[in-house]
């Protein structure tokens, strides 16, 4: 019999816990945080505060409905970033408290790594090597996949994250945040050839989203200047547009990149996976090229502790734990 893992994520908006026995996570435990809605984005401190108060019921939930006493843990495993620090700091207070507690070997784990390995949570499973393009609000990067503790960032954002071009353009529009799941529902009633933006070039198969913030929020000043009405006018057309552009500069790298590495296999993780255009245009480009495609369900793209603890079982099989010394990482490289 394998290692029970109880698993804690809380790096950014979403306190979570998991169980994990021999590899099969039996649940994934996620409060969310309202608390930043009204100010268009996360408010680190008010994520902090909210992750105290919801951290010992989450983790008690995930105990209970799991059926497992706590004695019975072989590990206790967390986020130790990247992410917000005050927000990390409470995730790995508390698990180094619990491991105190019992007893118990603590494993930290890093968020971008246990992004990738969301894709294991559930059948099918990608083959090694494959690529991964983890895509949220806080997070842009291709990932060379040669093994479950063994990948590299081959490309990523030199600014903006993908998610926050969504919710930057939305909010330009007057759209409630989080923007991307809006832009894309309203994206499906207009024309994604509409209106072209300029996009900033990047060398190899870096990303940058900060100038297509720019140049739409330049198109749009020029337009709602000559008629007022425009954005009311346009809206779909707008998202449709925005949507396409995106989308478009997410494949065109990971293209790119799946020939100079030759890999046949494309995977897709982060919020921004729920994307409807991202899917259907990747599936699309699997189809032309002859790859393989897959994409989480939508609980194991988000943040949430079923893939934290994922990598913690991996880790713990191959005896990497951590000490009671360790503390966050607001910053934490992949490779
Ligand atoms: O992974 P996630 O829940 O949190 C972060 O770690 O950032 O990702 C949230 C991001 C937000 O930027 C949100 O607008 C975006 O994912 N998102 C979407 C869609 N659903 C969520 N973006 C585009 N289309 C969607 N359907
Ligand atoms: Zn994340």
């Amino acid at each position: 019999m394998g290692p029970t893992i109880l698993a804690i994520e809380s790096s950014c908006d979403e306190t979570s816990a998991a169980v994990i026995t021999n590899g099969k996570v039996l649940n994934n435990i996620i409060a969310s945080q309202s608390v930043h809605q009204k100010y268009g984005g996360v408010v680190p401190e008010l994520a902090s505060r909210a992750h105290q108060q919801q951290i010992v019921q989450v983790v008690d939930r995930a105990l209970s409905e799991a059926g497992i006493v706590p004695g019975r843990l072989d590990a206790i495993a967390f986020t130790r970033g990247p992410g917000l620090i005050g927000a990390l700091l409470v995730g790995v207070s508390f698990a180094k408290g619990l491991a105190l507690a019992l007893q118990k070997p603590l494993i930290e784990v890093n968020h971008m790594q246990a992004h990738v390995l969301a894709h294991f949570i559930k059948d099918p499973v990608p083959a090694f090597p494959f690529l991964c393009l983890t895509v949220s609000g806080g997070h842009t990067q291709l990932v060379l996949v040669e093994d479950f503790l063994t990948m590299r960032v081959v490309g990523e954002t030199q600014d903006d994250a993908a998610g926050e071009a969504f919710d930057k353009a939305a909010k330009l529009l007057g759209i409630p945040y989080p923007g991307g799941p809006l832009i894309d529902r309203y994206a499906r009633e207009g024309r994604g050839d509409a209106f072209r933006f300029a996009r900033t070039v990047m060398p190899g198969f870096d990303y940058s989203f900060s100038g297509i913030k720019t140049s739409f929020m330049y198109f749009l000043r020029a337009e709602t200047s000559k008629d007022p009405e425009f954005i009311a006018k346009h809206r779909n057309d707008l998202c449709a547009s925005l949507q396409r552009t995106l989308v478009d500069m997410l494949l065109e790298k990971m293209d790119k990149a799946a020939q100079a590495f030759g890999v046949t296999q494309l995977a897709v993780a982060g919020g921004v996976a729920a994307n409807s255009e991202l899917r259907s245009a990747l599936s699309a480009l699997g189809a032309r090229r002859g790859w393989s495609v897959y994409i989480p369900d939508f609980q194991y793209c988000t943040d949430n502790a079923a893939m934290i603890a994922m990598a913690a079982h991996y880790k713990f099989l191959a005896g990497d734990f951590t000490s009671q010394e360790v503390s966050p990482l607001a910053r934490y490289a992949l490779s």
